[in-house]
């Protein structure tokens, strides 16, 4: 096998890229947490085999352009809407994502959203921390119940029936929306198929676990807000733009909706404005896969799918199995 070079476009957590130097390649790795600026990036992919990118860094045509030599693109994550990965087919690229190993810790994570706003936790934390308690009180912190209603899923992908699993200890209705109804999950975990407008009115929680595309982008506009119930709580762990962030703070702020749990947000790291003021909404900062485990797992994802490229075989993980045919 011919030696490769491989850009790392960032930090990676255990156990790093040791397997890719061990096997003869080139590691060139950002020395940092933070991104690679897009200079960075393109001087550093010129001339490379392989890219391991995150999420944060934008790979389109024209980098792809400029490193005609990358052969691959392991974007360490489950979502690849920042690759474009018509470009990279076009390219003969292969793009490689990695599913399945962060499938429970974002399903997990989604419930820890769901029972923090539901139930206050966020401006609970608060009101300890300040110093200002008072003691128990029986008005105080009154939320929603979540045990025995009904859950919204928009998006029934691997995570999406992650989190109806879990719904089913909570005794909840589960009902969800999906490009394409799914009769296995529908047998299998006692889910109804509903279309969007119905689910986003009946349900008391709604969680979203959809792609980012041109079709799901503000998805969860203002419209699509007001047919939600005033009690009801919405949470989302799967991409920022997937709702209007602005039509979101509306919302709460004009008790229109009872709670938000978020992990993304459109343009992060920064917040639509007035969000973080709002104490109906918990606020988490992009960890839906942060455990030790799914990360080392999603790096050795990465790597197995850059050696096997590199080696000339097959990937496990191609969201474009077609440049491989
Ligand atoms: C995280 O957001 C991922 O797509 O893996
Ligand atoms: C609350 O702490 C209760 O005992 O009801």
């Amino acid at each position: 096998m011919q030696p490769g070079s491989i850009y790392v476009t960032r930090l990676l957590p255990e156990p790093g890229t040791a397997a890719l130097t061990a096997a003869g390649h080139v590691v060139d790795q950002h020395p940092h947490d933070s991104p690679p600026s897009p200079r960075e990036l393109r001087a550093h992919a010129i001339g490379k085999d392989a890219l391991l990118t995150m999420l944060t860094d934008r790979v389109d045509a024209d980098l792809l352009d400029a490193a005609p030599t990358v052969r691959i693109v392991a974007n360490f994550a489950v979502g690849f809407d920042n690759v474009d990965v018509r470009a990279a087919t076009e390219r003969g690229v292969v793009v490689t994502n990695t599913p399945d190993v962060l499938t429970d810790a974002t399903a997990d994570l989604t419930w820890a959203l769901l029972l923090a706003a539901a139930r206050r936790i966020g401006e609970a934390e608060r009101i300890v921390r300040s110093g200002t308690w008072r003691g128990w009180e029986p008005t105080q912190l009154l939320g929603q119940p979540v045990a025995g209603r009904t859950l919204g899923i928009v998006g029934m992908g691997k995570i999406g029936r992650a989190v109806a699993r879990r719904a089913c200890g909570f005794d909840m209705e589960v009902r969800y929306h999906n490009r394409h109804r799914d009769e296995a999950a529908e047998a299998a975990l006692g889910v109804r198929y509903a279309d969007l407008d119905t689910l986003l009115s009946t349900s008391d929680v709604v969680t979203i676990h959809a792609p980012l595309t041109p079709e799901t982008h503000h998805l969860i506009d203002g419209r699509a807000l007001s047919c939600m119930q005033p009690h009801a709580v919405l949470v989302n762990t799967a991409r920022g733009p997937i709702v209007d962030e602005a039509a979101l703070v509306d919302a709460l702020r004009d008790g229109r909706l009872a709670a938000a749990g978020l992990d993304v947000y459109e343009s992060e790291p920064q917040l639509a404005e007035g969000l973080a003021e709002l104490d109906n909404v918990v606020l988490a900062p992009h960890i839906g896969s942060a455990t030790t485990e799914a990360r080392a797992a999603m790096v050795r994802t990465c790597i197995d799918n850059i050696l096997a490229v590199l080696g000339g075989h097959r990937p496990r993980t191609p969201v474009n199995p077609e440049v491989l045919e």
